[in-house]
């Protein structure tokens, strides 16, 4: 049996380092989220990033402009909170509703207020090795791999999936600590096989169930990334969940087969339980961080 790597002991020790900074600063920190129109598992996600700041006494605004808000409307919100000072950090909920231009709508952000390190700024900061904020879900899956000792530097790591949010900052943080690195994706051959080759494989392609026992090296890290809501009885069994979904009628499933993560890996991540609180904490570690730099900032009269 494979070891389970716990995100919620990951996470309280994130928060908990958290706190002498936060009571450090002139004013709690500030985070507006804004949760476009409503899909459903949006809105657990802002439900819970807002649960988070009141549980660590931030500040926060939640906006929920129409599903129907056109860019233009969107762009001018954004504007509003880069102007106000009580907002440290910005977070747009991805994804949008269809005709929204994500790309302007991110880029509008103000770099010091991006709370998710979505801003081609900040991934350029990324990518540059220069300190800025850090997308949230690789960023903790970082935490979690030095909470537990995990060695990277020297390892084979495969991230599965090349998305903006994970596959790529992923890759990019997993290289500044000295792993060498593949992204692998839908177009890739031998799939199975690549993956099989890492040390530390990181699944983030949003498909119940997808790495199984073939796509795992006896004895390897296995984190996941996906959170996929299973309706299907005879699926959930298959994943060994038919007493959650007896109970209550549906179950979260990653990206990794659980039961081969069990028997092949060396440490898994479960879902959930695992890269989930992460995301959030690292959010907060965030908000911290840029709360910090501003209120410096004003402090010396820069801004
Ligand atoms: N949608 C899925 N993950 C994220 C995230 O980390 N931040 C935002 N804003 N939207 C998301």
């Amino acid at each position: 049996m494979a070891k389970i790597l716990d995100g919620v002991a990951v996470r309280n020790g994130i928060l908990a380092r958290l706190q002498p900074r936060i009571a450090k600063l002139g004013r709690a920190p500030g985070l507006a989220v804004v949760l476009v129109g409503h899909d459903p598992a949006s809105e657990v996600y802002v439900r819970n990033k807002v649960k988070a700041c009141a549980e660590l006494n931030f500040f926060s605004d939640k906006l929920t402009p129409p599903a129907d808000i056109s860019t233009e409307g969107l762009l001018a919100i954004i504007d509003t909170l880069n102007k106000r000072d009580d907002i440290d950090g910005i977070l747009v909920q991805m994804p949008l509703p269809k005709q929204i231009d994500a790309r302007r709508v991110l880029e509008a952000i103000a770099p010091e207020k991006d709370a998710d390190g979505f801003h081609p700024m900040n991934v350029g900061h990324l990518v540059a090795g220069r300190p800025g904020p850090r997308a949230c879900t690789p960023a903790g899956v970082m935490e979690l791999l030095k909470h537990y000792s995990i060695p990277v530097s020297g390892k084979r790591a495969v991230v599965l999936g090349r998305s903006d949010i994970v596959g790529k900052p992923q890759a990019l943080m997993l290289l500044h600590e000295s792993a060498t690195v593949t992204i692998c994706h839908s177009r890739t051959a031998n799939l199975a096989e690549e993956c099989r080759r890492a040390d530390i494989l990181v699944a983030a392609i949003g498909k119940a169930g997808f790495v199984t026992a073939e796509f795992i090296a006896p004895g390897a890290t296995v984190i996941d990334v996906g959170i996929n809501r299973v309706t299907d009885a005879a699926e959930a069994e298959r994943f060994g969940k038919a007493a959650g979904f007896a109970k209550a009628g549906s179950v979260l499933v990653g990206d990794v087969h659980p039961l081969d993560a069990d028997r092949v890996a060396g440490a898994y991540t479960p879902v959930p339980g695992g890269v989930g609180p992460l995301t959030i904490a690292m959010l907060m570690a965030n908000t911290v961080e840029l709360s910090e730099r501003r209120q410096s900032l004003t402090k010396q009269g820069v801004i």
